[in-house]
């Protein structure tokens, strides 16, 4: 008789569920691109969700695990939905989905050389070609790491160690400059180093939400005179509520001047480096210390996968120097090729393969497209919004984000959070909020390039149906 493992390690059940899942998710795929019926998601209340897979564990075990993943997919939202513009999460390219599977299936960690050879090899390819991209140059380091929060975490550890490392051992009060605007991760990241929300020096911004440069010089003596050592300045490139862009220029400009680390957060949107229309938003990032890139948000890949580039060789090794006798033979050599004593992660999945997948299908030209699409419509969606008489826009979009607000008697905010609860809860659209200047604003990112005008005239006109 057949024991659990053999059953459980069936080449041929794996190879027929694999193409029903396949083919699910291909149908999906073009019910999604052919439908004119808008449709995100499908509500539960968390308790109810709680329920409904409390009971389904009770159920008889499984033959095949079609009826699980069809389950799975009518309860979770769906991105490949045009009239998904929620968060800054794509619907990955169905390739680079297939690369997930393939690296799933190899289970590769790239800790330790052998155990991730074409990993390491691809990650090092990528992060000089990218490097000289930004205008690094080619004397860099850097890797892929598990998202934008480890990306900004990792970079700030670095540049901590590196002014260690050059012989400034008091570190008690290293605080760091940022916009209001940054994404939360930065605070994040410097409390996981020991530090208070004070020491992140938190610069208001201009009325296109970008840092105000003109403050930089008056934040940093305040900083200083309240007992903080600045050690580094951070642009958003963009920022996440509204995808404004910093003035990168002038902050490595400031960085230089008081020879701080000079960090630029392009989880989000650095990517417009691939599309000559949009570079010039990142002017200034070719004299950052270290950059950071989602390839899972402008870049068409699945979660998570961000590159980390620093300017110089020997930085990536600085941040996590450490003895693991059993990984290395060889503590202090720096070795590319055992990504692991550069990475916060130990087993660390493969998620090159994505990114390399694309690349090697359609070359830099697909992020261009991405880019320069995404922005585009988001620019429509801002000249719909601005023209019609019952919404307002908050700010003119600089990437693929919009906040806008709808207009009635009453109390906004109420009536705009009103809305999106109703929305969220219907899951036709799903579209997000944020406060700006205190304000409460309903905010979409336009991350499927196959959303258009039948989406954005949708989201209007449903809006303006919401019973209030
Ligand atoms: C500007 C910015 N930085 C960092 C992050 C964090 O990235 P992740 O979700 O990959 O951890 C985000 C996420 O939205 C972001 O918008």
């Amino acid at each position: 008789m057949e024991t659990l493992l053999q059953k459980a390690f069936s080449a041929d059940a794996f190879r027929t569920n694999g193409h029903k899942l396949i083919d699910l998710l291909a149908d999906r795929l073009a019910n999604s691109q052919n439908t004119t019926q808008p449709f995100s998601l499908c509500w539960q209340e968390a308790d109810n969700m709680l329920e409904y897979w409390k009971q389904d564990a009770q159920k008889p075990l499984l033959e095949e695990p079609f009826e699980l993943f069809s389950n799975i997919l009518s309860h979770s939202i769906n991105l490949y939905s045009k009239s998904t513009m929620g968060h800054q999460v794509p619907p990955p390219a169905p390739h680079a989905v297939l690369g997930t599977l393939l690296t799933a299936f190899l289970n590769n960690g790239s800790a330790v050389y052998e155990m991730g050879m074409t990993g390491n090899a691809l990650e090092k390819m990528i992060i000089a070609e990218m490097a000289k991209t930004f205008g690094l140059g080619d004397d860099v380091s850097g890797f892929i790491t598990s998202g934008g929060t480890l990306g900004n975490l990792t970079a700030l550890l670095c540049a901590r160690a590196v002014m260690q490392d050059a012989g400034d051992d008091d570190n008690s009060q290293l605080a760091a400059l940022v916009s209001v605007e940054a994404h939360y991760s930065v605070e994040r990241a410097m409390r996981v180093m020991g530090y208070d929300v004070e020491n992140v020096i938190k610069v208001p911004v201009n009325e296109h939400f970008q840092i105000r440069t003109d403050l930089l010089e008056e934040y940093y003596e305040k900083a200083v005179a309240a007992g903080k050592k600045v050690f580094c300045i951070i642009g958003c490139a963009c920022s996440t509520s509204t995808g404004s862009y910093d003035d990168l220029e002038a902050l490595a400009l400031f960085a230089k001047k008081h020879n701080l680390w000079f960090h630029v957060d392009g989880a989000h949107g650095a990517a417009a480096v691939y599309s000559p229309k949009y570079k010039h938003l990142l002017n200034g990032i070719e004299h950052a210390d270290s950059i950071i890139v989602d390839f899972h948000k402008m870049m068409c890949v699945p979660s998570l996968s961000t590159a980390v580039i620093f300017r110089r060789p020997g930085d990536s090794y600085k941040t996590f120097a450490q003895k693991a006798q059993y990984l290395w033979a060889d503590q202090e050599k720096k070795e590319w090729q055992n990504s692991g004593k550069r990475t916060f992660e130990c087993t660390k999945p493969m998620t090159v393969v994505s990114i390399y997948t694309l690349m090697r299908m359609y070359g830099n030209e697909l992020f261009k497209e991405n880019v320069e699409t995404l922005c585009a419509l988001a620019a429509q969606f801002a000249a719909l919004v601005t023209a019609h008489p019952h919404f307002e826009l908050a700010v003119q979009p600089q990437s693929n984000i919009v906040c806008f607000r709808y207009i009635a008697a009453g109390n906004l905010d109420d009536i705009n959070k009103r809305i999106l609860q109703h929305l969220v809860r219907e899951g036709k659209y799903y579209i997000t909020g944020t406060t700006l200047n205190n304000s409460f604003c309903l905010r979409t990112a336009i991350m499927n390039p196959l959303t258009g005008i039948t989406e954005f005239e949708g989201l209007l006109e449903y809006i303006q149906q919401v019973p209030l």
